[in-house]
């Protein structure tokens, strides 16, 4: 399975100045477009309760699967699934549905944990140009992986989108 970390970073390697920031604050125009024409593309994108809690509604388009300890709790909304499963058991069970390829879209705890299981196989960064000096980093709680770069593009004058594989 294809699974592509995307995150939007700060130029310090930070996800978000506060757990209950939304994204859209302060990435660019054209990271937001990266971001729906990737998960477009791709067509399923697995994200934690948090970050989905930053959005709320179905995206056009795409399949949403959000993690959370208890999914019986979640009203239902067109184009969003609830899981408990484990990273594994989930990428397990969608290989199974034929699903070949899919976008993790955050936030930290789904990244560390993802990165921990050896799961994610490419990672694209959106690096804006801000320091937050403090905030939620990118991801915790794995052993060090490497990466290769692949490409670098400047998607406006101040922002510039790496693509890595693991
Ligand atoms: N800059 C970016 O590109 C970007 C991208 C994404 C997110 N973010 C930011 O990241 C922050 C949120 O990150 P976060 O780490 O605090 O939260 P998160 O990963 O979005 O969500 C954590 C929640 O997901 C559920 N969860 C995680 N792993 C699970 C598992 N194995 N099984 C079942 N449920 C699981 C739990 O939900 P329950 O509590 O419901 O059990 C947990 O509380 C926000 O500020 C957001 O804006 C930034």
């Amino acid at each position: 399975m294809k699974i592509s970390l995307i995150a939007a970073v700060s130029a310090d390697g930070k996800i978000a100045e506060r757990a209950d920031q939304s994204s859209m604050d302060w990435t660019s125009k054209e990271d937001k477009q990266f971001f729906i024409e990737k998960t477009k593309e791709v067509g399923t994108l697995v994200m934690g309760r948090k970050t989905f809690a930053t959005i709320n509604k179905g995206l056009k388009g795409r399949r949403i699967i959000v993690l959370t300890r208890d999914p019986s709790k979640e009203l239902p909304i067109p184009g969003v699934e609830f899981t408990s499963e484990e990273p594994a058991v989930l990428v397990w069970r969608l290989e199974g549905e034929g699903v070949a390829e899919l976008v993790l879209g955050g936030g930290a705890s789904v990244y560390g944990q993802f990165l921990n299981a050896g799961l994610v196989t490419e990672v694209y960064l959106t690096v804006e140009p801000f320091l937050f000096g403090g905030g939620v980093t990118l991801a915790q709680g794995f052993d060090r992986v490497a990466l290769r770069l692949e490409s670098v593009k400047q998607l406006n004058s101040q922002t510039i989108l790496l693509h890595y594989i693991v």
